[in-house]
């Protein structure tokens, strides 16, 4: 049992270090259980802070301590199993060395410096450096590194950030030298050293600089790194011709590893990526892998501007850089698919991870005030949320003034460790406007709910749109404020065509939006005609949660005739949501549930129009997740319902549209050869949403069909496809067709996590029995984090098995979690925030709920990773 809670870090507490670091040496003699580490530190005290003589006091983690000096001569300092404390440095500048030994092969955190299948990696952010040596481990702490490594000649390639140095062999081993000319924190240095295969090309900047480009992976993997590599060539010519920024060294490799806790990490000049995000073959990897993997090669390569060169001053600020990178590689994606598809995407991710994690107990400002395990803060809310805040700045301000404000942003913080203020500040001095208000985004938690109202005046040919915000607070929270915030919106007119937006008081709008600032609104639009239905938030401007006094008559003329796809898209969920949330009142009530005809009507004409791209007629056909339901309805759900009500709904629409979805099924069939390309990804999307419906519709012929598919497999985005549409399906085939799966792809790990993902997602009250014996399945690890993602990750999203009434989901989740919490709290505490919507469930799943969360916190030795997840999912 935990006997303290441990003391929160805060951000008004935050203070300068007392001695500056300007370079740093640090030499590795690798070797598994007692790596050498060897530091030569320059500083000299810190100008700006602190009274003189204060003691000098390093982060340190799970390392042994051998020896220290100071100018060369030996000291003792005070080292404990967090710190390493000198009481007295020179008072001027000095070099300090330290050395130390770690054991990468002994950790199973996978933070620090460890072993994954045999290759030497490390993963430094947040606060692994701590566990290589003693150290400032800080990202206001910015210095050069030299580097040099020496391995056994087993090892041949040795890696690390910068520009390649000397290399040289003595016996059975050989070293290499790095040097990295940019100041970087802490948390950006990576080394690698194994037997890695090298796959190169080169890049030419803007300025004609030739850079190298590296990726490595596994020997025998090189063929399936294509994929990345153009994605990274066409990644570093976008942030040239978007936002002007250049790569700035010789160099840029990439290694892929099997073991990561995260996707990808943007060390200086040396990006380490999960394998899963590097690694694509078409009969390996689905359309979904592929445009991942084009993402976050970008987001990584992006983060060279926005997070190395200017990175965070704390980590309070993550949002600094992660929301702005996200922004920049959302738009990266716009620009090279489509930006329709892709704004839709964006939008699907943020209800499903960020809302809930905003409207439930893990709530916290896109910049928390406060935190005790910073891993814990790599969420959707500091990620999502903070490039939807950056993308309302832009629309704020504008394009132009926003490319202004970011190159200002670059100018005045180049080299620098800033703060969410700074950047703030650039956007308000390039934009000249006041964004003092519009800085509470950063501050308050919480998904503001706009309730709006379309009101039309006959006689005086008005149209009135009233606006409340508000921000619901959890149980014990103050007040929330309004915010600033930007509302697209548009009138349509009868006839599909938008009517001009003459605004009483401001004249015909320039751009077709209005700014919130108030609780409430009321904007009076003159010359209306004809009576219009409104359109608002349009393109989703604004995060938040909306309420209207739409019709089902006026959405359904929405989703055929909104000039603003996004608002397409958003009426087609809307009335699905109002669909399956009355067939589970009729459900509950034993009456009978409501008729899909009008939206299978509507529906249907999206198909049929040719004018219509295929990705966006299949994401029309899809209706909003569980969860979603779930969080739509409140309060004591019962997840079997909603799983019922929803399949029941799929299947009246797919009846209804039977034909149609056959002829799209038929249309789309697989052109050869295989390529990932916006039309091919789209056609393939179309594809096997028609067949999932087909098969909800009549599992008969959708079985058929899919065996049919199944055996000309020519892609692993067909196989994955036919599979999923079999998931629903209580049948025989299901079993027979997931075992050949199995069998067909058991030699190859990323596979073997999509067939344990796709089990981990068939629903259902006993779900949990399944799981249970795959947790015991030879090829199940708890060691390796992207088998645990599939299945238990996989698990903890698929809610009528999770959130099962009897409890065994929960039961089995909070297991693992007490399971890993020894090995690797991370990941561990990553699945407990699968318990976050718990209180939306009906009262018995809240009480199994419960009681698994006290059992996890009584749990002997639990991290603080853990205890920080859990013990604000129970209590807050
Ligand atoms: N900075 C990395 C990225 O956004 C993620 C690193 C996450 N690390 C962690 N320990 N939580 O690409
Ligand atoms: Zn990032």
């Amino acid at each position: 049992m935990r006997t303290e809670t441990p003391h929160p870090i805060l951000l008004k507490d935050y203070k300068p270090v007392p001695y500056c670091v300007d370079k740093v040496e640090l030499d590795f003699s690798l070797e598994p259980h007692g790596t050498k580490v060897t530091s030569r530190i320059w500083m000299r005290p810190n100008p700006l802070s602190t009274p003189k003589n204060t003691p000098l006091i390093f982060d340190g983690e799970k390392i042994k301590f051998v020896s220290a000096a100071i100018d060369g001569v030996s000291v003792s300092p005070v080292v404990t199993d967090k710190n390493l404390t000198l009481a007295k440095v020179p008072q001027k500048p000095f070099m300090l060395s330290i050395s130390t030994e770690c054991d990468p092969f002994k950790n199973s955190e996978l933070s620090g410096l460890y072993i994954s299948n045999g290759m030497y990696c490390t993963q430094c952010e947040a606060q692994g450096f701590r566990r290589i040596t003693y150290f400032y481990d800080r990202p206001d702490v910015m210095a050069t590194y030299t580097v040099r490594m020496d391995a056994p000649q087993s090892l041949p390639i040795l890696l690390s950030n910068g520009n390649p140095g000397e290399t040289g062999t003595s016996g059975n081993r050989h070293f290499a030298v790095w040097d990295d000319p940019h100041p970087k924190p802490t948390y950006l240095f990576a080394l690698v050293a194994g037997d890695l295969a090298g796959v190169h090309a080169h890049f030419t900047t803007q300025s004609g600089r030739k850079v190298a480009l590296g990726i490595y992976v596994e020997k025998g993997k090189e063929d399936r790194c294509s994929w990345a590599m153009e994605a990274l060539k066409s990644s570093m010519r976008w942030d040239e011709t978007a936002f002007g920024r250049e790569y700035d060294l010789d160099v840029f490799n990439i290694v892929a590893v099997s073991d990561f806790n995260m996707g990808a990490m943007e060390n200086k000049g040396l990006n380490i990526f999960n394998d899963k995000y590097i690694l694509a073959l078409p009969e390996t990897a689905t359309d979904t892998d592929y445009v991942l993997i084009e993402a976050i090669i970008a987001h990584e390569y992006f983060h060279n501007w926005t997070g190395n060169r200017i990175t965070c001053r704390d980590w309070f600020q993550l949002c600094l850089k992660e929301g702005l990178t996200v922004f920049r590689d959302q738009e990266f994606t716009s620009d090279i698919r489509s930006r329709a598809v892709k704004r839709i995407q964006d939008v699907k991710l943020l209800r499903s991870k960020q809302f809930p994690e905003d409207q439930g107990p893990l709530q916290h400002p896109a910049r928390p005030s406060s935190y005790i395990e910073i891993n814990n803060f790599y969420t959707p809310t500091v990620y999502e949320k903070g490039a939807e805040i950056c993308r309302m700045l832009k629309t704020l301000i504008g394009a132009a003034a926003f490319r202004k404000a970011m190159d200002l942003y670059f100018e005045r913080h180049d080299g620098q460790a800033a703060t969410v203020e700074d950047f703030v500040t650039c956007m308000a001095d390039a934009s000249g406007r006041d964004l003092k208000q519009f800085f509470t985004w950063y501050e308050q938690a919480g998904t503001p709910q706009l309730t709006v109202r379309g009101t039309y005046n006959q006689v005086e040919k008005t149209f009135d749109v009233s606006v409340a915000q508000a921000t619901p607070r959890l149980a014990g929270q103050k007040k929330k404020i309004p915010l600033h915030m930007p509302l697209g919106l548009g009138l349509v007119g009868p006839d599909g065509a938008d009517m001009p937006l003459q605004l009483e008081g401001v004249g015909i709008l320039n751009a077709p939006r209005v700014e919130l600032t108030k609780a409430k609104h009321v904007f009076r639009f003159t010359g209306v005609m004809q009576k219009p239905v409104l359109s608002i938030n349009r393109g989703f401007t604004a995060p938040v949660l909306l309420k209207t006094n739409h019709t089902a008559a006026e959405l359904l003329f929405l989703m055929g005739h909104d000039a603003d796809s996004f608002n397409r898209w958003e009426a087609a969920q809307a009335l699905a949501k109002t669909l399956i949330v009355k067939t589970v009142v009729a459900l509950t009530a034993g009456k009978k549930p409501p008729s899909v005809a009008g939206f299978a009507k509507a529906l249907n004409l999206v198909l049929a129009d040719e004018k219509i791209d295929d990705a966006f007629k299949a994401l029309m056909l899809a209706l909003p997740p569980e969860a979603e339901i779930a969080a739509n309805i409140g309060k004591d759900v019962n997840s079997a319902t909603v799983h019922k009500a929803r399949e029941m709904v799929r299947s009246l629409i797919a009846k209804k549209l039977l034909r149609p979805l056959k002829a799209a099924y038929a249309r789309t069939a697989d052109a050869k050869p295989y390529v990932p390309d916006p039309t091919g990804t789209a056609r393939r999307a179309l594809r096997y949403t028609a067949l999932g419906l087909i098969a909800a519709a009549n599992a008969d012929a959708g079985v058929k069909l899919l065996q049919k598919d199944l055996k000309k497999i020519s892609n692993m985005t067909a196989e994955i496809g036919a599979l999923q549409a079999l998931l629903t399906l209580d049948r025989a085939e299901r079993e027979e067709l997931m075992t050949a799966f199995y069998h067909r792809h058991k030699h190859d790990p990323l596979i073997l996590d999509k067939w344990f993902a796709m089990q981990a997602a068939i629903p259902g009250a006993d779900a949990a029995t399944r799981i249970e014996k795959l947790l015991h399945h030879s090829d199940f690890k708890l060691s390796t984090p992207n088998r645990v993602y599939a299945l238990i990750g996989g698990f903890a999203g698929n809610p009528s098995g999770f959130h099962a009434a009897s409890g065994a989901g929960y039961r089995l989740v909070a297991d693992v979690i007490v399971s890993l919490n020894a090995t690797n709290p991370q990941v561990a505490s990553r699945m407990a925030t699968g318990f976050r919507s718990w209180r939306l469930y009906e009262s018995d799943a809240r009480t199994h709920a419960q009681t698994e969360m006290q059992r996890i916190l009584a749990t002997p030795n639990l991290s603080n990773d853990v205890f920080e997840i859990i013990s604000r999912t129970l209590n807050d």
